[in-house]
């Protein structure tokens, strides 16, 4: 099925990982976002639990939409299609968000967009700024990715530059929060706690050196950086000296941002593209928002960002990226759409009949 609407108001939902979220957007204007977090409960584990948040999807799921559908004032038979994510992320997490929107789109007989989280990360921008320049270049760092990607349509071409070798951008600010001593996630502690330190530790940057960049120029490494920040703050411990934790959490998190806007900004430049997206979770880092706009001014490119509430996780994000689907008369997605735990970035939809994208054919 194939439709071309104006103005498609559109739900989208996202449970790749530990928000239930619930979104409707109508065209590139933003109606509502919902969103249900179970990180409390996770919390105490110090990472996310697979199936704690599957059980807490399945608890959000009718809660949440129906607060979409309050709040927006939007009757569920007015919508033109429903999106959502199909992956990657956690298994059982996304079956239930597959299987909720599976029955809405066959309940209403509506047409479904199973689409890629990471994507979504990037469309949102849509409903924040307008419409998405082609090409962009975008970076997503979140708890899961750190990825840079060549945008030319969000709908349905996106390349992968680069991505991170070891752990991602959000999960090393949360293994550095927990060596600090800081609350889970890690990312909005050691935002704040920096706020009162100096950057006086030159910590590593990761596949920085020239003969790095010769092979991993666009990807990211965040574990020796990890280490080396565990290990400097265990050397102050043995030898009885306070840690100044301010100071340790700036000086991460000044190479941390040292290291993306360099490499965003020389993708970039080698590509040719005046704009970037910055988006993921870590997206929210008020130094790698501050960073990421001067050396943007200064390389005279557009910088992108959505607020912070768009750049976690939710569902207005995909409901986006299902609005411009159906924006561009992209086909919908078959009812047998799966949930792909290892869904790659480059595919953009799922449950594509396989004679329809002859161009991106695998
Ligand atoms: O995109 P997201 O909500 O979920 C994933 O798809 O992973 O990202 C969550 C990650 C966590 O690792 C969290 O620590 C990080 O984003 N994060 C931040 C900030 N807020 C969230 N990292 C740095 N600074 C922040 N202010
Ligand atoms: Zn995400």
């Amino acid at each position: 099925m194939t439709t071309s609407i104006s103005q498609p108001l559109v739900l989208g939902i996202e449970t790749s990982c530990d928000e239930t979220g619930i979104g409707i957007v109508r065209g590139e204007e933003l109606l509502v976002d919902a969103v249900a977090s179970s990180v409390d409960e996770h919390a105490r584990f110090g990472g996310v639990v697979p199936e704690v948040a599957s059980r807490a999807h399945l608890e959000e799921m009718i809660p949440t939409l129906e607060r979409a559908a309050r709040d927006s004032g939007v009757a569920l038979t007015d919508l033109d299609g429903i999106a959502v994510t199909s992956g990657p992320g956690l298994a059982g997490s996304l079956m239930v968000g597959v299987a909720a929107a599976k029955a809405l789109a066959l309940a209403l007989g509506l047409p479904l967009y199973g689409v890629n989280h990471l994507a979504s990360h990037v469309a949102v921008d849509i409903v924040e700024h307008g419409p998405l320049p082609e090409p962009t270049v975008a970076m997503l760092v979140s708890g899961g990715h750190s990825s840079l990607l060549l945008v030319p349509d969000v709908t349905h071409d996106i390349r992968s530059l680069g991505s991170t070798i070891d752990d991602a951008a959000g999960e090393a600010f949360d293994k550095v929060a927990r060596v600090l001593g800081l609350g889970f996630p890690g990312g909005p502690h050691i935002d704040r706690a920096a706020q009162d330190g100096q950057i006086t530790i030159d910590f590593p940057r990761g596949l920085s050196t020239r003969r790095d960049l010769e092979r991993h120029r666009f990807d990211f490494s965040f574990s020796g950086l990890k280490t080396a920040v565990a290990r400097w703050v265990e050397s102050r411990r043995v030898a009885g000296a306070d840690v100044p934790v301010a100071d340790v959490a700036a000086s991460f998190q000044e190479a941390v941002t040292d290291v993306l806007t360099r490499k965003a900004i020389d993708a970039c430049r080698e590509y040719d593209v005046a704009a970037l997206q910055i988006g993921g979770g870590v997206a929210a880092n008020s130094r790698l928002r501050a960073m990421a706009q001067e050396r943007c001014d200064a390389a005279g490119i557009a910088l992108r960002v959505p607020r912070r509430a768009l750049c976690t996780d939710n569902g207005a994000m995909v409901a986006s990226l299902g609005a411009q689907m159906m924006l561009k008369g992209r086909p919908a997605s078959d009812l047998s759409l799966p949930a792909d735990s290892s869904m790659p970035v480059t595919d953009v939809q799922s449950g594509l009949p396989v004679t329809v994208d002859h161009d991106h054919a695998h």
